[in-house]
């Protein structure tokens, strides 16, 4: 039985004053407007978007022209760039990961994942921008594991506060897929 109580809303207009949120669905997935992320970010602005990934989980910017360097400037807004390297780096700038789909080399983790999640210190998430796309399909599903258990019974949720989950590079799939 899922947990039927009224959701509340954020209240974007109350909360944010330099970025405007757009949610995809209630509470989830928002698309950022108002950020020109090929210009330097404010403090006020780097505070909101830090507000809305926790707030949405997984925000979203409209196609901009950014250089390497704004890419990992946005990333460095959520926190330090990771180290560890599972893909091959830019020459030009080893701070990127690029990732490679193609007729040679199709993508191998279609599945549901969080990224590097089995690391003792995960990422808190990933910057991904996405430079050339196929005429069709190459889509990607986001979800919310947090929304998910707040919409089970309250039962359901009791029934689980006392398990605990194992994140494993073993079982990942990805040491297939990197083919080591
Ligand atoms: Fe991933």
């Amino acid at each position: 039985m899922a947990n039927t109580a009224p959701m509340t809303l954020i209240d974007i207009p109350g909360r944010y004053k330099h970025i405007r949120p757009v949610p995809r669905m209630p509470n989830f997935a928002a698309w950022i407007e108002g950020v020109d992320l090929s210009m330097p970010l404010t403090d006020p602005v780097k505070a909101e978007l830090r507000q809305a990934l926790f707030d949405f989980e997984v925000i979203f910017f409209k196609p901009q022209k950014i250089t390497p360097e704004q890419h990992i400037e946005l990333g460095k807004v959520f926190g330090p760039v990771s180290k560890g390297s599972y893909f091959d780096r830019r020459p030009d700038a080893p701070d990127l990961e690029m990732i490679v789909s193609d007729r040679e080399r199709p993508p191998a983790i279609d599945n549901w994942h969080t990224d590097i999640s089995w690391k003792p210190n995960p990422p808190l998430g990933t910057a991904i921008q996405i430079t050339d796309t196929p005429p069709a399909g190459g889509n990607t599903c986001w979800s919310s594991t947090s929304k998910a258990y707040d919409w089970l019974s309250p039962g359901m949720q009791r029934y689980l506060e006392d398990l605990s989950a194992v994140h494993s590079w073993e079982v990942s799939g990805f040491r297939e897929y990197l083919g080591k």
